[in-house]
Formats: structure tokens, sequence, C-alpha cells
């Protein structure tokens, strides 16, 4: 019983850590962005790396965030869509 409770306990833990938007950065699967972007956000936003430099924010977990928050109300409201659009415009900047 005890061994059950601490296994679920630490799946939610690694659930939470991977929906994090302040870990963005980091989980997001770029290339999986890469798909979305070049499917949805190419046909307004011709240059993905003029996106990458609007991104506000001091570090790369502060963008993803900010970008997240704006993507909600900008064509993509799934949270892990969001984050790996951000992954993959970040690896552009790098
Ligand atoms: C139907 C057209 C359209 C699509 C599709 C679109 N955008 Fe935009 N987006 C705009 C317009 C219009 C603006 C405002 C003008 C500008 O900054 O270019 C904008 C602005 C932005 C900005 C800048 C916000 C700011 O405050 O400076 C970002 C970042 C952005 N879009 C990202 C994306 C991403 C990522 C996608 C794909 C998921 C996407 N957009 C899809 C039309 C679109």
């Amino acid at each position: 019983m005890a061994l059950t409770w601490r296994g679920t306990t630490m799946m939610a833990g690694l659930f939470m850590v991977a929906w994090t938007p302040q870990a963005g950065a980091d989980v997001g699967d770029a290339e999986a962005g890469g798909v979305l972007v070049n499917a949805v956000c190419t046909e307004c936003h011709e240059a993905p790396a003029e996106l990458t430099a609007k991104l506000q924010g001091d570090s790369d977990a502060d963008k993803a965030a900010w970008l997240g928050t704006f993507l909600a109300g900008h064509f993509v409201p799934e949270a892990q869509d969001q984050q790996n659009i951000a992954a993959y415009l970040l690896s552009l900047g790098e």
C-alpha cells in the first residue's frame, strides 16, 4: 500500500514538472514544434526566426512562458503544443 502511494506521488510529480511553463524551454519538443510552426504559423509569419526575436522575457524559460500565454489566445489552445512551439522558436535563436 505504502509503495503504491509513493509511486503515484512520484508519477504526479513528474507529470507536473513536465507541464510547468517555467520548464518549457527544456520540455518542449522542438521537432514537433517545427512541424506545427510550418503548418500553422508560416501562413501569416513568413520567417519563424522573426517570431523568435519577438519573444518577451529575460531567459528562455521566461520567453517560453510568455509565448505559451500568448499562443493560448493565438491559434494554439493546447499547452503541450505551445511548449513545443516555444522549444522550436528558441532553438532558432541559438
Ligand atoms: C491568421 C494569421 C496568423 C497566424 C496563422 C499566426 N499569426 Fe501570429 N500574428 C498575426 C498577426 C496579424 C500578428 C500581429 C502583427 C505582428 O506582430 O506581426 C501576430 C503576432 C504574433 C507574435 C508577436 C506578438 C507580439 O506581441 O509582438 C507572435 C510571437 C506570433 N504572432 C506567433 C505566432 C505563432 C507561433 C503562430 C503559429 C502557431 C502564429 N503566430 C500564427 C497573425 C497570425
